[in-house]
């Protein structure tokens, strides 16, 4: 029996499919470097041993969205080049800069507070200024900018940072041929050539998200920021399969089934009776549910691999458990349920489990919950 299957419910994490990934991802822009995204906990999947194995595989940046997460990643001993990107008045700007930590800048009172903090620290701060080129998010307008890079280059002279990037970030990359990636990338370089003609030397200039990486290689500039590709799933079907691009998903969701029994025919399932069985037939409790992350909107919808077949899930998901109808199949106690995987055994994907929850597959990993341990397999890069 695997060592893990006693557990309740798992997730595993396969970290030579993520340094193959990653490899893959390299070779797909192979003039760029590449920030391996691990925000948001590596999108479920375990900050900290993705980073390592990222880095291991060739990435020479670590993105994370809040500074939190940065400093993380450098408490658990991760070193090499980390930005970070969403901040708020307050900071941490100081425990940034002490970090050697590049912080993302998008407004004026951003930069008055990291420069307040590196001179505070006395260490230059490494500032990347980021364009809202067309995003309508984060980042600084194209009127506002060149207020924006005066006040870097100013700082800069004086010694208290220096602009290491120049970036944004995309709105529709995961939608070939949409008009608004040409333009964004028109803005950019608008944006980029500016800032350069104002006396900025940025070691990167960015743009590319995992879509961008895998379909618009006029955008991959000096660097590539990777997040979903690496844990190798499709940005959206609309692009192809991750298969298609070569890429393995890393991360199998399973689950030992709590309960098998029989019962009538007629019988209401989990709260609201929204199932109820055709005939005599047998139930599987799958003790998973939406406290760790299961779709509730995929109630009646969700496939699981259990005893050898993909089943949907038979009414509600509720908050721990829900329930597989095995049509007088009959099971043990403890047999696998696999939600999703990378498909070896049949099992389903994230994909599949984004389209029963009428999501992206980004939420479905990311969402798995805390009450889910993580089981990292294939640790050692020696063997790849
Ligand atoms: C600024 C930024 N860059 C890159 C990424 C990575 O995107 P993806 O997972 O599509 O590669 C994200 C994630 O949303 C992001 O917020």
């Amino acid at each position: 029996m695997n060592e893990t299957a006693t557990l309740r419910a798992r997730a595993e994490i396969d970290l030579a499919a993520l340094r193959a990934n990653v490899r893959v991802l390299r070779a797909r822009a192979s003039g760029a470097q590449l920030m391996a995204v691990v925000k948001s906990d590596a999108y479920g999947h375990g900050a900290v041993p993705c980073a390592r194995a990222a880095q291991e595989a060739g990435a020479s940046w670590l993105g994370t969205a809040t500074p939190q997460e940065a400093l993380a990643l450098r408490a658990a001993g991760i070193r090499g080049r980390v930005m970070c990107w969403l901040w708020t008045p307050g900071g941490p700007w100081r425990e940034a800069v002490e970090a050697d930590i590049d912080v993302s800048v998008s407004g004026m009172w951003a930069l008055d507070e990291v420069v307040a903090a590196a001179m505070e620290a006395g260490i230059p701060a490494r500032v990347q200024l980021k364009a809202d080129t067309g995003l309508g998010r984060n980042g600084c307008q194209p009127a506002d900018w060149p207020e924006l890079v005066s006040a870097a280059r100013a700082a800069e002279e004086a010694g208290v940072l220096r602009v290491t990037g120049l970036w944004s970030h995309f709105a529709c990359a995961d939608e070939p041929g949409h008009p608004s990636i040409a333009a964004q990338l028109d803005v950019f370089r608008d944006m980029v050539a500016y800032a350069e003609k104002e006396g900025v030397r940025p070691e990167v200039r960015h743009i590319a998200n995992s879509p961008a990486t895998l379909t618009v290689p006029e955008s991959h500039f000096d660097l590539v920021r990777t997040g979903i590709a690496m844990y190798g799933i499709s940005p959206s079907p609309e692009l192809g399969t991750s298969a298609d691009f070569g890429l393995r998903p890393v991360m199998t969701l399973a689950a030992s089934v709590a309960l098998v029994k029989q019962v009538p025919p007629g019988h209401g399932i989990s709260y609201g009776h929204h199932y109820t069985t055709a005939a005599e037939t047998t139930l599987a409790l799958v003790p998973v549910g939406y406290a760790d992350g299961i779709p509730r909107h995929a109630s009646g919808r969700g496939p699981v691999l259990v005893g050898g077949a993909v089943r949907r899930i038979a009414g509600r998901v509720a908050m721990d458990q829900f329930v597989v109808d095995l049509g007088g199949e009959v099971l043990e106690a403890g047999a696998e349920a696999v939600l999703f995987g990378p498909g070896d055994r049949g099992e389903p994907s994230a994909e599949d489990w984004a389209r029963a929850a009428d999501t992206i597959a980004y939420e479905i990993v990311t969402r798995i919950g805390v009450r889910v341990p993580r089981v990292h397999l294939h640790e050692d890069s020696g063997r790849d």
